[in-house]
């Protein structure tokens, strides 16, 4: 019989499941499970890159669709508040990244929102001209910075292969702006913001944090760690649904001489003055540009709502103590099957996510998936799992790693239909 470090023994056994049961029974984020629709006989280990849909989320649609849209039709900007809506759910978003209320807003793509703080923080530095982000930043971050190098001229961008060394050899007195994702998208490693934005500010730069998946995964303080800018999405932890609008934040501080260049009529002073000039509203929503999905917009508004009364910190000990379990169960469990942990051991510089690189990481997660587990890939070789405190259990982690260990066990991903790609991994 193993023993695992946190007292688990062998993963299916009757004492590993009591255990788990034990510790369910006093987890005080468990009745917000039933706020989610969760398909029976489904795990759910993917909330990092889509959340499942919030009861109370269909529910909004369904008003949002049938009374404010069919009945009140245009009426419904006014009536039904939809004008103010990117505000409203803004600044419930800002309290779980530490904003004051008015410096956050719900706007277009985290990919728009990107590009609208790295022009913003490139003009709050004049005569600095670089902008400094990650090799391993999610891709469209490199993206659309490499878009405004193409686009603006003398802007360059420089990519550094860490936050230590080669980092701080790369922040010298021309760069602007820095792009940083505060959980790395691939490893799960945390970023310590307060102790980044500080380098920063000391290299006389501004700082733009990526917040996608920390944002409802973990306390956030933008506001202790005096950072400038900063961007998230609202459909992985934050459960808002598929393509639901993203935010963007700014410290009041830095409102004034924000400016971007997606300049439209949802950023100026007076919309509906339709003025020829452009004039940019005093506050926040100068960072917004046009009509804004308000059906989209009304799920995410109830999926928010349900943070009303959560505890951030009851979410990320219960997000650390089903990461250390995963690791714990699958490296005592699955011993001998190639499976390498990428993510970070210490639990206080991990996300709330967790990665295995493994030679054939795609066919056995797609066998994962075929048989109810469901994480994802990230290629090369990841197979990566999301713990989302709110609905996943600590018998969920158990019962994940239980198939997770039959399946490297028999050698069932061999299957060539688990070979097949899917154009989204
Ligand atoms: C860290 C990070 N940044 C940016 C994005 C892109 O977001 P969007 O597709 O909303 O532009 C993602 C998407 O998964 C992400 O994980």
């Amino acid at each position: 019989m193993t023993q695992t470090t946190l007292g688990i023994h062998d993963v299916g056994s009757a004492a590993a499941l009591a255990e788990v049961a034990r510790r369910d029974a006093s987890d005080p984020l468990r009745r917000y499970r039933d706020a989610f629709v969760l398909p029976p006989g489904l795990i759910y280990l993917d909330g990092n890159s889509l959340g499942p849909a919030p009861k109370a989320a269909l529910a909004a649609l369904h008003t949002a669709a049938h009374e404010e849209w069919a009945q009140g039709l245009i009426r419904s900007w006014n009536a039904a508040g939809w004008w103010r809506l990117a505000s409203v759910v803004g600044d419930k978003i800002g309290r779980l990244i530490g904003a004051e209320p008015g410096e956050t807003v719900v706007a277009d793509t985290t990919s728009a929102n990107i590009f609208k703080v790295l022009h913003a923080g490139l003009a709050l530095r004049p005569g600095r001209t670089a902008i400094l982000t990650e090799k391993s930043a999610f891709p469209t971050d490199i993206y659309i910075a490499e878009g405004i190098a193409h686009s603006t001229a003398g802007v360059t961008v420089r990519l550094s292969d860490d936050t230590g060394a080669d980092f701080a050899k790369k922040l010298d007195g021309d760069v602007a702006v820095v792009l940083a994702n505060q959980v790395d998208y691939r490893t799960g490693e945390l970023r310590d913001v307060a102790r980044v934005t500080a380098r920063v500010h000391a290299a006389g730069a501004v700082i733009a944090w990526d917040l996608c998946h920390s944002a409802g995964a973990m306390p956030v303080d933008l506001a202790a760690a005096r950072a400038d800018l900063a961007v998230g999405c609202s459909y992985k932890y934050l459960n808002g649904g598929p393509g639901a609008p993203a935010f963007v934040y700014a410290a009041t501080r830095h409102h004034a001489h924000l400016t971007q260049p997606l300049s439209g009529w949802w950023g100026h002073a007076a919309p509906f003055a339709f003025e020829t000039a452009y004039r940019p509203e005093p506050g926040i929503r100068r960072l917004m540009c046009g009509t804004q999905p308000i059906l989209s917009m009304r799920a995410m508004q109830a999926s928010i709502d349900l943070w009303d009364d959560i505890s951030i910190a009851d979410v990320r000990s219960k997000s650390m103590a089903l990461t250390r379990l995963f690791i714990d169960l699958v490296e005592t469990s699955c011993r001998g099957h190639g499976l390498t942990l990428v993510s970070p051991r210490d639990d206080a510089l991990r996300g709330s996510q967790v990665s295995f690189a493994h030679a054939h990481g795609y066919p056995i997660m797609q066998n994962l998936i075929a048989r109810g587990v469901i994480g994802d890939f990230r290629a090369p070789n990841l197979i990566r799992f999301g713990f989302a405190p709110l609905y996943v259990s600590q018998r969920d982690v158990h019962d994940a790693v239980v198939i997770l260990k039959d399946i490297l066990d028999s050698g069932s991903w061999h299957d060539p239909a688990y070979a097949a790609l899917s154009a989204v991994t």
